[in-house]
């Protein structure tokens, strides 16, 4: 019910007293993931899509205190890489429950997940192109595949992450059904798959779901529908960005998808990401400088593009507020144009640009919400910055704060295995 499985969480519902406790504890930039979110995001989705098949896309976070959450919630793991194949496994999912979605796979990662396929007969290898069926077949696995078509029907929150029309991804759907059949020559084919894009959001996002399940269920029909176990119509589904973004339906989202896939044996799965992690993980960071300019306030705070790319990539509007500066707080401020800019030498690297919040001092602590998903995830080293640690928001910490050492190690003949 309800009780246990209460809507989205908004970055004002974060435990202001905790955040603070943990940011002078652990320093910043740092991350905070709360798996309990995580639990009640997956139990909210199990709610919604009762009888289908619900996989985590790995990539939106991949540590492994979410993992293990995940696994127990009893969602299936969806991989990108032979990378997060190898964490899915040590999470303790079983081969039976993750799909590697092999997307242009480089030898390497066929290698391994070939290799671990030995120990894990049951995985499934999702495939776009007839080379990767090849590939496969090379390398003597004969084991269950998926193939991934393209849906010629994109949707997403920025054009960089609209997969479902880009002819990167998948198989032609006009091809779809020859690629299934001669891959039914050598490998066990258990399933189809599509994915629109990442960030489903409003009335034209979904009409593109909706459009993408419809095509896969008539394709699914085609191929018959009771010769493979699933149909994955993928992940996207989207999360509230800004304050007054409207959640999104779950469950209206998932009759949908169910109606627009009619009658088919096959089990409907579905595998998204952020929609699991997002709201699990916030971003703190202390401003450091306080810049008065003619048009904004700039506050620059030690986290950056490096830390959180979302807004210089895809210009993503994230929440932010100010811990030391909340409404009705003896320290409440006025609120003027602020441009919370990081350290690192590039103009896109701000969190946001002349947003009205309350005007900063020196020493106040930022929280940036919906940091769970693509978060600590894209963070890099670019200015030889040390990656952020991340900590569960109970207490312990889930990823240490990188040092120099740690970012110049591959120079000193490091490895880094
Ligand atoms: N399945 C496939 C095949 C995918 O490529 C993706 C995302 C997902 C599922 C999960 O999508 P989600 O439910 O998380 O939206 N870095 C970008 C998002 C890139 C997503 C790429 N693929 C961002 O920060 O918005």
């Amino acid at each position: 019910g309800e009780a246990e499985n209460p809507p989205i969480r908004r970055l004002t519902d974060w435990d202001t007293g905790r955040l603070r406790e943990l940011a002078s504890e652990h320093g910043t930039p740092l991350y905070v993931t709360d798996p309990e979110r995580v639990a009640e995001n997956c139990a909210r989705l199990r709610a919604a899509f009762p009888d289908a098949d619900v996989k985590y896309a790995v990539k939106a976070h991949t540590g492994r205190a979410v993992l293990e959450t995940v696994r127990e919630a009893g969602l299936d793991a969806e991989c990108a890489s032979a990378g997060e194949v190898r964490r899915a496994l040590d999470a303790g999912f079983s081969g039976d429950r993750v799909d590697y979605t092999a997307v242009n796979p480089p030898a390497r990662d066929l290698d391994a997940v070939v290799d671990w396929w030995g120990d894990h007969p049951d995985l499934t290898v999702t495939v776009g192109a007839r080379d990767t069926l090849d590939r496969l077949a090379e390398r003597g696995y004969d084991g269950r595949v998926c193939v991934r078509v393209n849906p010629g029907v994109g949707a997403g929150h920025h054009e960089k992450v609209r997969t479902g029309a880009a002819p990167k991804f998948g198989v032609p759907y006009d091809r779809a059904a020859d690629v299934v059949a001669d891959a039914r020559e050598q490998f066990d084919v258990v399933g189809l798959h599509a994915h629109a894009g990442s960030g489903i959001h409003g009335e034209e996002d979904l009409a593109a779901h909706r459009d993408l399940v419809a095509r896969m269920g008539e394709l699914a029909r085609e191929i018959g529908d009771d010769d493979i176990e699933f149909v994955d119509v993928g992940g996207g589904f989207g999360v509230p960005y800004r304050e007054d973004d409207p959640a999104l339906d779950i469950r209206a989202v998932a009759d949908a998808t169910r109606e627009a896939l009619g009658d088919v044996a096959a089990t409907l799965a579905v595998e998204p990401g952020r929609y699991v992690v997002a709201d699990a993980g916030v971003l703190l960071t202390e401003v450091n400088t306080v810049k008065p300019t003619p048009e904004v306030t700039v506050a620059g705070v030690d986290a950056g593009m490096t830390d959180l790319l979302r807004p210089a990539m895809y210009d993503a509007y994230h929440a932010i507020r100010n811990l030391d500066r909340e409404p009705g707080a003896d320290a409440s401020a006025d609120t003027g144009p602020v441009t919370v800019a990081g350290p690192i030498c590039e103009t896109g690297d701000t969190f946001c640009d002349g947003r009205e919040l309350p005007i900063p001092e020196r020493g106040d602590l930022l929280a940036v919400g919906n940091a769970g998903a693509y978060g600590y995830e894209m963070a890099s080293t670019y200015n030889s910055r040390p990656r952020p640690a991340e900590v569960r928001l109970a207490s312990d910490v889930l990823r240490a704060r990188e040092t120099l050492a740690g970012v110049t190690r591959l120079e000193h003949g490091g490895r880094d295995e």
